[in-house]
This record gives structure tokens, C-alpha cells and sequence, in this order.
């Protein structure tokens, strides 16, 4: 971070150290900062402390990018098959790299399953709707079965239920603090292993827990908001995708507006790029409503959730 610092010139390494002591790590947080400020933290006067904060100004990197670079990376976005084509249709080819796409629904209506099969179907080479991939899985409610995951990987033939196994790391998380610290970990596991796809079952169920009956909920929305943009950052620097579980109590006796409650309020909003709506229908089937897209038409899909996994 010094260097970083440094390298902004008009700052020295002794100002530099003095600077990152008082907190000022990045070029970032000098350029929004006043010049009393940064004359008391650096120990310097206040013509040279307005100097370095335009030159930091310079050196900031606020995320400008122009519409035709972003056309290109856009070009790269991969797809992951849900392993049910009209699901898959519903998302125009599967879930999306570099964004997030979150299911949201009562218990049972299918968004660990759907964890579970995203973790064995992105280990499938990419003609096969895969990402030629391994999984990372962050989870919160220690729903993962490994058993389960190799009933659904059986039914691909090109796969090793066991080495499918291998390929999935799992992250238990025990308070959301875990859940916070193993999201921004997971940068450095992405290269180490292989990473196409991150998953996070139950995104919102421990920030739930911990700030159930509190007063406030800024704290908890703030919390959240970091969380996933750390998880935006992870999906958008390593083209991967990420896909996050959210509980929600359905409300069957309401026909008009939206069908759902969130238990404990809305606290997701609009952070997620896709998100799903799922519900249970009769025995095995399932409805997946996509309720909120960038480039995306709203509707409908029916799959189902059997043995196998999810299929058509
Ligand atoms: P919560 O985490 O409680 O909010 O629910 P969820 O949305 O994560 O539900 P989950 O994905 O765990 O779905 C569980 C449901 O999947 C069960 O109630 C079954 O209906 C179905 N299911 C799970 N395993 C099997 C299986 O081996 N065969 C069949 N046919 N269905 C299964
Ligand atoms: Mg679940």
C-alpha cells in the first residue's frame, strides 16, 4: 500500500508511512479528503498537502470505463446450465458470469438443490453448458450433502462423482463476520483452484439471526451491502459466477402485488443482477420467475426437482 502511495508523486516514503498510519491506505481516500486533514496526518504544510491531494485525484481509479470496453468484456461472459432447459431459457442460456443472480423463496422451494446442481454442472466442459470449472460454496446453514451432490452428478456421463466431490470446496460459516471474511478470501482460492462458480446458501440467513428484534437495521443493511459488493468485485475481476440463496415466507392469500415477504424485511433490494423467484408446485415441480434483470424480459419457467436433480 506505500508504494501505492508513493507512487503518486510529491510523496515521499516518510509522508507515505505517516499517511497509512493515520488510515489513508489508497490513493482513494486522499483524494476525498480535506487538506487540514492531510497536513496534520502527514506532519506537512497545507500548500504541499493540496498539491498531493490533486495529484491523488489523478491517480484515483473511480471505475470510468468506456461503453466499448465494457461491450468487449461483455464478450466474455460465460453461461451455466441449471440443468433444466427451460430454466436455462428463462436466463438466455444459464446463469450469467461477472454478475450475481440470486433465487429467493420458501424453505423447499429449491434453492440449496439448485446450489447443489450449479456446483456438479460447472464442473461440465463448455459445450456441455458447464464452465470447465470447480465450485466454492459458502455455507450457512450446513445444508450441503455431499451424497446428494453425487446422485446429481450421475447423470453425466463425462463425470467422476468423486472427483466432483473433490472439486467443491466447502466454507462453513458460523456468524456473518465467517461469511464476510470467507467472501473476501475467496480471491485468493479463485486462481489456486480453479474457481468458475461461488456460491453463498443462505446469503441473508445469519445477518437475519444476529440482528433478529435489534432496533436498528442500518447497521445489518450495511453490513449486507459490503458483503455483496465484495461479491460483485469476485464475479466481475474473475469472469465467474456467483449465486447466492435468500429465504423469503410466501403469503398464499395475496393475489395482488408481490406475493412474497422477506422474513425480517427487505433487505436485499435491488443488489443482486438476476433475481429468481421460486416456488413449489405440485410433488416435484417447480416455477422459477425471473423478477428482475439488466437485459432480460420477466417470465416464467416450470422444471423439476427429483432424483436426479433439477431437470425439465
Ligand atoms: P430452505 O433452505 O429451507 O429455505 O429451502 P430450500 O429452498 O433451500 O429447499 P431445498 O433446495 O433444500 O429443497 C428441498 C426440497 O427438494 C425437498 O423438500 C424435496 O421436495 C426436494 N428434494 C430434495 N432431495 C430430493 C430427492 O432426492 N428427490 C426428490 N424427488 N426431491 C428432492
Ligand atoms: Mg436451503
Amino acid at each position: 500500500m506505500e508504494e501505492d502511495l508513493e507512487e503518486i508523486s510529491g510523496i515521499g516514503p516518510a509522508t507515505a508511512k505517516k499517511l497509512e498510519e493515520a488510515g489513508y491506505k489508497d490513493p482513494k481516500s486522499i483524494a476525498t479528503a480535506s487538506v487540514g486533514d492531510i497536513s496534520a496526518a502527514a506532519d506537512i504544510s497545507e500548500a504541499k498537502a493540496k498539491k498531493i491531494i490533486e495529484k491523488a485525484k489523478e491517480a484515483a481509479d473511480l471505475g470510468f470505463e468506456s461503453a466499448d470496453l465494457l461491450m468487449e468484456k461483455r464478450k466474455e461472459v460465460g453461461r451455466l446450465t441449471t440443468g433444466s432447459q427451460n430454466f436455462d431459457k428463462l436466463l438466455n442460456g444459464g446463469l450469467e458470469t461477472q454478475s450475481i443472480t440470486e433465487c429467493f423463496g420458501a424453505f423447499g422451494s429449491g434453492k440449496s438443490q439448485i446450489a447443489m446442481q450449479l456446483a456438479v454442472n460447472v464442473q461440465l466442459p463448455v459445450e456441455q453448458g458447464g464452465l470447465d470449472g470447480n465450485a466454492l460454496i459458502i455455507d450457512s446453514e450446513h445444508t450441503f450433502r455431499p451424497e446428494r451432490v453425487v446422485q446429481m452428478a450421475k447423470r453425466y456421463e463425462g463425470l467422476d462423482p468423486q472427483k466432483v466431490l473433490k472439486n467443491i470446496t466447502i466454507a462453513r460459516a458460523y456468524s456473518s463476520d465467517d461469511q464476510m471474511l470467507m467472501a473476501e478470501k475467496a480471491q485468493e482460492l479463485i486462481g489456486e483452484k480453479n474457481i468458475k462458480l461461488v456460491i453463498v446458501d443462505s446469503l441473508t440467513s445469519l445477518f437475519r439471526a444476529e440482528y433478529a428484534g435489534r432496533g436498528t437495521l442500518a447497521s445489518r443493511q450495511q453490513k449486507l451491502n459490503r458483503h455483496l459488493s465484495t461479491l460483485h468485485r469476485l464475479a466481475d475481476l474473475n469472469n465467474i459466477v456467483v449465486y447466492v440463496t435468500n429465504q423469503v415466507m410466501s403469503k398464499p392469500d395475496m393475489f395482488f402485488g408481490d406475493p412474497t415477504q422477506p422474513i425480517g424485511g427487505h433487505i436485499l433490494g435491488h443488489s443482486a443482477t438476476f433475481r429468481i423467484y421460486l416456488r413449489k408446485s405440485k410433488a416435484e415441480k417447480r416455477i422459477a420467475r425471473l423478477i428482475d434483470s439488466p437485459n432480460l424480459p420477466e417470465g416464467e419457467a416450470v422444471f423439476k426437482i427429483t432424483s436426479e436433480g433439477v431437470v425439465d
